[in-house]
This record gives C-alpha cells, structure tokens and sequence, in this order.
C-alpha cells in the first residue's frame, strides 16, 4: 500500500472517539519497532519526521525506510513533517514524498500565522498533501523546539474558526498545558479540557491535534536512574488525561519522549548488565523491543486506535 494522507483516518478516529499514534522517527530500529507494533494491532499509523530528525539521518534514508516499512507491513501509513518552521522546510518534504507537513507559526502573530499558514496549504492541497497549523504555544525545549513557560500560552478559542476558515488546514495543533520533553508538569499535571471542549464547540467534526502527550512513562525513567542518569522529577501527561482527550476532539497525539525513554532505559540497563558487550545489534535489539512493546500499550490502552484498519 503507498503512503496515505490522514484525511479518512481523522474523520473515523473523531466519529469513533479515538486518535492516532503519531510518533517520531529518527533511525531504523525506531520505525522499526513502531510498524511491527502497529502491524499486530491492525493500527493506523502516522510516522513524524522532525527538522532535527531531518538533519541526522537525511531526509533520502528515512523516506526509504518508511517505504520499506510500508511494504513489510502493508499499513494505512501517513508521513509527516513534525513542526515545520518556514515555507522551504515544508515544501522540500512535499516535493520529496510526505503525505501530510505541519506548519508551525505559532510563534508569530496571529496574521502572519495564517499568511504563513495558507502559503503551505495552497502549495500542499494543490500536491494531494495535507497540512497541519498550530494556535497557541506549547512550553518546551527540544532541538528546533524551544519555549520558554513565560512565552507559552493556550490557544484562544475565539480565534480558531477563522484560523481554520482562512487558512484551509486540515488539521489544528492546541496549547492547551502539554509541553514538549520530559519535564511537563512542575507540580499536579493539568489540562485545560474546557479550552479543548469550547475549540470543539466552534468548529465541530474539526480534528484537533495534541502534541507534547508522551505519558513520560514511569518504567523507563526510573530504569534510567537506577542505572546512573539523573532525571529527578521527570513527569508525563497521565494515561486517562490522553484517553479522555481521544474521546473528544483530539484525533491525532504526539509521542516522542516516551520513544527516547523506553531507549535509553533499556540500553543503560543492558550496559549495567552487559559492560563487555559491544556489537550494536546486542543493545539495539533490546531497545527495539521495549519500544514496540511501549508503542503498543499505547494503541491498545490509551489511543484506542487497534483493529481500526
Ligand atoms: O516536538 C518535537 C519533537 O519531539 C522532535 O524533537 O526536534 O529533537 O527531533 P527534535
Ligand atoms: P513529547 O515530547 O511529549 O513526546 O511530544 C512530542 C511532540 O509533540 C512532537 O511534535
Ligand atoms: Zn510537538
């Protein structure tokens, strides 16, 4: 099957109250453990590429992978361009084969935002792809990722219709008190469901997006300390959180730290373990494992998105 654009997995994922797994992708035991996870659960799939993703292991390496993903597992697969930050960006993974890109102009105004935003929209629809905006500011630090919590800011719902009506995207990404990383929350985690639910009420049957949503899994940040990291602190957005945003508008939810920490856990355990191993394949191997196994959990018990092929 070739590369599908997510426009029929959102409309049944929104009707069903369930979302897609979009998960980030950087080498091949990562797509890897994503694909033979969704593959046994019969799930639909949207692989994410960031500009940093891009940058270390090129754009040509990861557009085959997923191709040979593809042919192995014979999935409904979207890939997409992970927070676009400029027109070029989005237009170099259109030209070279995504179905879907995300342009993220949320750190302009609200009008440069959407001229920026309906640039890639008239250049993406006019190609079969799809594009992803994005409306207030998710706090955070990851490699082209960075806000600070002062300039963070929910999305104000008074200004997504004509957002959605000017622009023509297919699909918004919201602040709603998610950010980026493994650090989210200093002290009770806390979601802004009201925003979510008013978003929903203004423009109904729309499919919202909610990045910064890896549960930060317990498992593997304390498999991290107890073999010599130091993440005191760590903390995700709890499980019913993301199930309950499934049920609502949300119909696609962004997971990438889960990803880095289900790998780093496993390989500082198999080193603790293993010190005189030093073939890759006896550290990846592991690694690749615990992530499809995490993946899983994911779309059986919090996105809901198994046997929706
Ligand atoms: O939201 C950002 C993603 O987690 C990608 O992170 O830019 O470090 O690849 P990255
Ligand atoms: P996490 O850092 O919570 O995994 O979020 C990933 C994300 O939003 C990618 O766009
Ligand atoms: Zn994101």
């Amino acid at each position: 099957m070739p590369l599908v654009t997510s426009t029929e997995m959102f409309k049944k994922a929104y009707e069903g109250g369930y979302a897609i797994g979009a998960f980030n992708v950087n080498n091949m035991e990562i797509i890897q453990a994503i694909t033979e996870a969704a593959k046994e659960e019969q799930a639909p799939l949207i692989l994410q590429v960031s500009a940093g993703a891009r940058k270390y292991a090129k754009h040509g390496y990861l557009v085959k992978l997923v191709e040979a993903a593809l042919e192995d597992t014979d999935l409904p697969i979207v890939l997409h361009l992970d927070h676009g930050e400029d027109f070029e960006i989005c237009k170099s993974c259109i030209d070279g084969g995504f179905t879907s890109v995300m342009i993220d102009g949320s750190k302009h105004s609200f009008e440069e935002n959407i001229r920026l935003t309906k640039q890639v929209v008239d250049y993406a629809h006019d190609r079969g792809v799809v594009v992803e905006g994005e409306l207030g500011r998710l706090a955070g630090i990851e490699d082209d990722v960075n806000v600070s919590a002062e300039d963070a800011s929910y999305t104000r719902p008074e200004e997504v219709e004509e957002f959605v009506e000017r622009t023509g995207v297919d699909s918004l990404a919201i602040a709603i008190g998610t950010s980026h990383g493994a650090f989210k929350f200093a002290g009770e985690p806390k979601l802004r469901f009201d925003i979510l639910e008013e978003i929903q009420k203004r423009v109904p049957g729309f499919p919202i997006v909610l990045h910064g949503a890896s549960s930060v899994v317990p498992e593997f940040v304390e498999m991290i300390n107890q073999y010599g990291g130091n993440m005191p602190g760590a903390q995700g957005v709890p499980e019913p959180m993301l199930r309950k945003a499934a049920s609502m508008a949300v119909c696609k939810i962004n997971i990438d730290s889960d990803l880095r920490l289900a790998m780093t856990g496993t390989i500082r355990k198999h080193f603790a373990n293993h010190p005189d191993h030093f073939d890759p394949r006896q550290y990846l191997g592991p690694a690749r494992e615990a992530i499809k196994e995490m993946v899983r959990h994911k779309i059986v018990n919090v996105l809901g998105c198994n046997n929706k092929i």
